[in-house]
């Protein structure tokens, strides 16, 4: 069978994406290659002169304009997140794709938000979760929308422990930390395909995971480090499961697609741990996020 790549992407004209993180890495890449099928790209970002600079970017790729716009957005501040959600509900009535890719990454220190949340669960987690909850009637609303969720082959070093949730009494460990966010991010995929089954919502919710990609980022991390850049995949390929669960169209709900090869290779469907489909967890983890970020779906 043909290896699935972006050229595949079907045409999106009249489709809105919002990619988090779309400024770098992996988020740059999907944004191009939604851009390049005409999808209008919103890129949620930090810094809005780095999401500027990605639309000139991809523009001069693609030799033409592009359909496009910057909102600020910082995983970590609520306020920032509900500011990002009312503009844009302002000026866009319909969102076909929310692609959560943005993250941090085993952070060598344990580090917290101003809220003092530990960094990797309130960025790669909680800010999402947040996002999704003041964005689910806009994607409720759309017809076949889609909710990608970038996920790990990380998640399966993850325990979500409600008792210790920000690393406060346990000796820090940074790899676990992040996979606790990354098998946050796939009980969250759980949980939110129910909200859309039970709001009779034609929305799916999917997930990815990039395997071992060679961005910027990636290739400063420690020992991680070191390997990505002996081993990693090119960017543009470590996008393409994110690209194949957002616009694929035989994607279904729930489907987890990684690299062949776990690391690296084509998209196809990857295996999730066991720990995801603990529904406890998930309706755990749905509640203590509710609480945290204010935000019911
Ligand atoms: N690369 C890999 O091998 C690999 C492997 C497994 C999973 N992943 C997952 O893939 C996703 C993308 O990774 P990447 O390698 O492309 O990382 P990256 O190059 O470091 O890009 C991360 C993006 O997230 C943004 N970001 C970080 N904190 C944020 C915050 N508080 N609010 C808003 N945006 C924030 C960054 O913005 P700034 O530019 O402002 O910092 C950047 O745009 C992540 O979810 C990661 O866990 C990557």
């Amino acid at each position: 069978m043909r290896n699935w790549d972006a050229s595949q992407i079907p045409d999106q004209k009249g489709k809105v994406a919002i990619i988090t993180g779309g400024n770098a890495g992996l988020g740059y890449e999907i944004g191009l290659q939604l851009a390049k099928k005409n999808t209008t790209i919103i890129i949620a970002c930090r810094t809005e002169s780095k999401g500027a600079e990605a639309i000139k970017r991809i523009e001069q790729a693609l030799d033409r304009k592009i359909e496009a716009a910057v909102i600020q957005l910082d995983l970590t501040n609520f306020d920032v997140i509900r500011a990002f959600a009312a503009t844009f509900k302002a000026r866009f009535s319909r969102l076909d794709l929310l692609i959560n890719n943005a993250g941090v990454v085993n952070l060598k220190e344990r580090t917290t938000t101003a809220a003092g949340l530990e960094m990797h669960m309130a960025t790669n987690h909680l800010g999402h979760f947040a996002l999704a909850g003041l964005l689910y009637p806009i994607i409720k609303n759309t017809p076949h929308a889609r909710v990608v969720t970038m996920s790990s082959g990380g998640h399966k070093w993850g325990e979500i422990n409600f008792d210790d949730f920000n690393w406060e009494q346990r000796p820090y460990h940074r790899t676990k930390s992040y996979g606790d966010s990354k098998l946050a991010n796939l009980l969250f995929v759980m949980s939110l395909q129910e909200r859309f089954e039970q709001d009779g919502a034609s929305a799916i919710s999917v997930a990815a995971h990039p395997g071992l990609s060679a961005t910027e980022r990636q290739q400063s991390i420690g020992i991680g480090g070191w390997l990505s850049k002996v081993m990693a995949q090119p960017v543009w390929m470590g996008a393409l499961p994110a690209l194949k669960a957002a616009t694929a169209e035989e994607v279904k709900a729930l489907e987890y697609y990684g690299p062949k090869y776990g690391i690296r290779g084509y998209p196809r469907l990857a295996k999730m741990d066991e720990k995801v489909f603990d529904k406890k967890v998930a309706q755990r983890l749905w509640e203590v996020s509710e609480q945290i970020t204010g935000v019911a779906f």
